[in-house]
């Protein structure tokens, strides 16, 4: 715990101060390094990602749902690289009309319907094996989002571009980083290249930490 406490310090002051993050990474800065679906299937097979599902990992994932349903009632939601249905989980309290979770790995996605048996079987909830890069649905959505994968989904600026005509008008997309040095660069792109609406960084009593960001889609001339 010393340890996270140490490094979320560091942390924090990149986020005001990126020179700072920057000298730390220049060390040891490495690009994310990309899984294929069947190092996924594996890891979950093998349970590491099961933390992800403690209650203490998600104070993140009820901030997103929070915010990405400010104000409006019936949302529909995309989640990219949704796991075994963290965020959806989050939003069963919510006024959801429709949400779709997608995921490149069969074994999580499988994982994930038997989760949410129910609400499959309710007609709200629906999980689908896809490429996050470059997927699609005929449906339009109040927010998409991204949490905790979005390192993975190559160019952020192409991406955005991909999902916003997906979004209904005043729709927004919506993205959680782990608050790593690192997954800050990004973060930083995100904020040059699209509005930021709303942000914020959450921390959990046992050091982790994560920004949330709320954006706006590229506004199109007509
Ligand atoms: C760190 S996990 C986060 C899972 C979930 N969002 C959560 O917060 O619990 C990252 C997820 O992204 C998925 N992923 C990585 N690359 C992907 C891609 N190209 N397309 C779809 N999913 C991808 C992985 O399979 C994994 O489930």
């Amino acid at each position: 715990m010393a340890y996270f406490r140490w490094r979320r310090a560091i942390e924090f002051a990149s986020l005001d101060h990126p020179i700072v993050g920057e000298l730390f990474l220049r060390r040891r800065f490495s690009e994310p390094k990309l899984i294929p679906p069947s190092g996924w299937d594996e890891q979950y097979q093998q349970g590491v990602y099961d933390r992800l599902l403690r209650d203490d990992q998600k104070h993140h994932l009820r901030l997103l749902g929070s915010l990405i349903g400010d104000g409006r009632a019936d949302l529909s939601v995309l989640e990219i690289g949704c796991g075994e249905g963290a965020f959806v989980e989050v939003l069963r309290g919510q006024k959801v009309r429709a949400y779709v979770g997608v995921d490149f790995s069969p074994v999580v996605i499988e994982k994930a319907r038997a989760r949410f048996s129910r609400e499959i079987a309710e007609g709200w909830v629906r999980f689908e094996v896809g490429d996050g890069r470059a997927y699609s649905e005929p449906a339009w959505f109040d927010a998409i989002v991204f949490p905790e994968c979005i390192e993975y989904l190559g160019d952020v600026e192409a991406l955005l571009n991909h999902y916003e005509p997906m979004l209904t008008p005043g729709g927004v997309i919506g993205v959680t980083q782990w608050l790593g040095i690192r997954p800050l660069r990004l973060w930083r792109k995100l904020k040059r290249v699209r509005t930021v609406l709303n942000e914020a960084v959450v921390s959990a009593s046992w050091g982790g930490a994560w920004v949330v960001t709320i954006l706006a889609p590229e506004a199109k001339a007509n």
